[in-house]
């Protein structure tokens, strides 16, 4: 018997513009979590991490950020 899908990422990208240019925090990630897994984002300082978890969450600012998913 096949896990419940909890959470499907398809394509997500948050991207800033800034004085200095685009930012492109988040750039076209997709993951799945089914029921009963923890997962964990790894990745060096700035990678993207936090702007992951925010953009799912829908707490990026507007219109400080772009979201892909609206
Ligand atoms: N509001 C914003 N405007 C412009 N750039 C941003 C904004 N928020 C985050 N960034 C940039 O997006 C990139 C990813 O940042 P993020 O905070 O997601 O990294 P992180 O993986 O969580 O880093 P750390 O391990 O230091 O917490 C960085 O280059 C950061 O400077
Ligand atoms: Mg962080």
């Amino acid at each position: 018997m096949s896990k419940p899908l909890l959470l499907d990422i398809k394509n997500l990208s948050t991207h800033f513009q800034t004085d200095n240019g685009l930012v492109k925090a988040v750039d076209d990630i997709s993951f799945q979590i089914f029921r009963g897994e923890t997962v964990g984002i790894v990745g060096g300082s700035g990678s993207g991490k936090s702007v992951t978890s925010l953009s799912m969450m829908r707490l990026i600012p507007q219109p400080a950020g772009k979201n892909s998913r609206w």
